[in-house]
């Protein structure tokens, strides 16, 4: 694997400045830097999910950009944050991103016990992976990102968090993996897990590489151990300082506590510790504790650039002290015009005539994801229900509360229920459209979307997964809408032809709706904004129609808009089709409204799919 140049920016925010690496086949790399130095970022670049504003990235020959699905069937990556289906069991989690890696059926239900086993899941491989432990969530994601055997696994600070006993186990995981001879890339706030796992090491800070050598080298230049000395009165911190110095300790590191002094020990440890107390109680200074650790990041970034690791990725304000001597300097590149890579322009339409074996693979793929979308709603009945609660107290209140004032407005010989529930069903799934943007939403904010990006999988299969789910939802939803109805009266006058024609116009105006909220989705950061975001839309669309009431019963501003709303074109439609039959005067105008709606909106979710990065 080769970096070159590699910069990226977010707005204002550098997140990496000319990242050169080099990684043999076979060997484990450590990228070791505090949170924000750009470990993420480049991590996403690698994985082919950020596209980089400069340089250029190869994994095996195959550039992440230009080449990035040939490189997606190369490369498994664990994230930050553990990017499991928290409603599926990990049995199904695995056997899902199996066959999303096209394995058969058997083929990816023996490759998940097979990791469950190795992976000590196996007793709890059908149990709901929201109720896993920390580590078991890390393992169940490591597991996800092997299905297939990646030549490149991308480990994103796998064991931030977890108990000693949890980093063990994925330690001994990843020994495996290598042993196996898989390359890794592995990134890391801790200076001992590197040291512990990779070959070697690079040390990022600010989006720049500031050092690069193996473990041994980067500690001998901290100069191996750090001596830890509590005194027991700070005010004799200085003379403690200058005994220390005379047995052989380096400078002193910045210390918040006025009583501590933490020192690099140069020397062989046991002597200096021995010397150090000697010399100590030689000057009768009194001492708390005493004592050698090894380094950690902490100490690493001290003798680099002379100031401890930040946090905030910003350059500091004070300029760091160019590093005293660094292991391997790497002289921080500025990519010069002649170094730029031609990289073909992104293309706006691509105009690739699939195979048949291609669209094999996207039907499967958008049958997985969509199978995956239902089994949510199997497993959360309460969505269920509060998906139908909530329209048939609408129908409750308008039937027995509203009814009365209605009654006037109403078509000759209708009876106000069976006016009502057509509309309730066009109210049911126009709220419910919301919960697209939600579930797509949560989807992103979990890293789910990130690993659907980051394997060899339909495209579009995560949108139209999500889509036709809901779709199956919303029937599913008009059905129960209807028992309700016929249980207090309504019933559908023209028919079973009719009857499913009236469901299917409204369920077709549900799959229309989904698309523009997966859009916000896609467009608007986070679940609740997105919810919301929607309902600001929603709510007046539905009560401005012909849902609950007439229209003719509206002021006359709000007639001229609620005849051409596609809300009440679609109710109307499903109305004439559940009470009359025949074809409805308003299909035309909703057919319109409903193509156009998904003319312009997969597109657009499409293009804000593919410029995620
Ligand atoms: N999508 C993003 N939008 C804006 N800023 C981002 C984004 N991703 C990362 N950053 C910023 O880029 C810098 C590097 O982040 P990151 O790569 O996540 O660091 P690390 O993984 O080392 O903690 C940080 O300052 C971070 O805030
Ligand atoms: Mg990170």
């Amino acid at each position: 694997m080769r970096v070159e140049g590699v910069s990226k920016r977010f707005g204002a925010t550098v997140a990496l400045v000319g990242v050169d690496l080099v990684v043999p086949e076979g060997t484990v790399f450590g990228l070791l830097g505090p949170n924000g130095a750009g470990k993420t970022t480049l991590v996403r670049v690698l994985a082919t999910l950020l596209t980089p504003d400069s340089g250029r990235a190869e994994v095996f020959g195959r550039d992440v950009v230009a080449d990035a699905p040939a490189v997606r069937e190369l490369l498994g990556l664990t994230g930050q944050f553990a990017a499991v289906d928290e409603i599926l069991s990990g049995r199904e989690n695995l056997v899902m991103f199996g066959r999303l890696f096209d394995l058969s059926p058997a083929e990816a239900r023996r490759r998940a016990d097979e990791l469950l086993e190795q992976f000590d899941l196996a007793d709890a491989g059908d149990r709901p992976a929201r109720t896993y432990s920390g580590g078991m969530r890390r393992r169940l994601d490591l597991a996800s990102s092997l299905l297939t055997r990646p030549r490149i696994l991308f480990l994103d600070e796998p064991t931030t968090g977890l108990d000693p006993r949890s980093r063990n186990q994925i330690w001994t995981i990843v020994r495996e993996l290598v042993r196996e001879g898989t390359t890794l890339l592995l990134t890391t706030q801790y200076l001992e897990e590197a040291d512990e796992l990779a070959d070697r090491i690079a040390v990022i800070d600010h989006g720049r590489v500031i050092a690069e050598g193996t473990g041994n080298e980067l500690k001998e230049r901290i100069g191996g151990q750090i001596l830890e000395v509590e005194l027991a009165s700070a005010a004799r911190r200085d003379e403690a300082q200058a005994v220390l110095r005379g047995v052989g300790c380096g400078d002193p590191e910045p210390e918040a506590r006025p009583d501590r002094l933490t020192m690099p020990a140069p020397r062989d440890g046991l002597e200096l510790v021995e010397d150090a107390a000697a010399a100590l109680r030689h000057a009768q200074i009194d001492v708390s504790n005493l004592g050698l650790r090894g380094p950690t990041l902490d100490d690493v970034f001290l003798q680099l650039t002379g100031a401890p690791a930040s946090e905030d990725g910003q350059p500091q304000s004070s300029t760091p002290a160019a590093p005293a001597a660094v292991v391997q300097p790497v002289p921080s590149k500025v990519p010069t015009p002649g170094r730029e890579p031609e990289r073909p322009a992104r293309r706006l339409l691509r105009l690739h005539v699939p195979t048949p074996a291609e669209v094999r693979s996207a039907l499967t793929d958008t049958r997985v994801v969509t199978g995956r979308n239902l089994r949510h709603f199997v497993r959360q009945p309460q969505l269920l229900i509060f998906s139908t609660i909530q329209p048939i107290m609408f129908v409750l209140l308008f039937a027995y509360v509203f009814g009365g004032a209605v009654k006037g407005a109403l078509p000759h010989g209708v009876k106000y229920i069976d006016f009502l529930l057509p509309g309730i069903f066009v109210q049911s799934v126009a709220f419910r459209a919301t919960q697209t943007a939600v579930g797509l939403s949560e989807d992103l904010e979990r890293g789910v979307v990130d690993r659907f990006r980051s394997m060899p999988m339909a495209r579009s299969a995560v949108l139209v997964g999500r889509t036709v789910a809901d779709l199956v939802r919303n029937v599913l939803i008009i059905g129960l809408m209807t028992v309700v109805g016929y249980l207090i009266g309504f019933s559908f006058h023209a028919g079973v032809l009719n009857a499913l024609a009236c469901v299917a116009v409204v369920s077709v105006f549900g799959l229309a709706l989904s698309w523009i909220f997966a859009f916000v989705a896609l467009t608007v950061r986070g679940a609740e904004a997105a919810q919301s975001a929607g309902f600001v839309v929603i709510f007046p669309l539905v009560f401005a129609s012909s849902v609950f009431v007439p229209i003719s019963s509206m002021p006359d501003w709000l007639q001229a808009f609620a005849k051409v709303s596609p809300v009440t074109l679609t109710a109307n439609a499903a109305r004439t089709y559940a009470l009359d039959g025949g074809v409805p005067g308003s299909l035309g105008g909703a057919a319109a409204w409903i193509l156009a709606v998904l003319a312009i909106f997969i597109p657009l979710c499409v293009w804000r799919y593919r410029r995620m990065s």
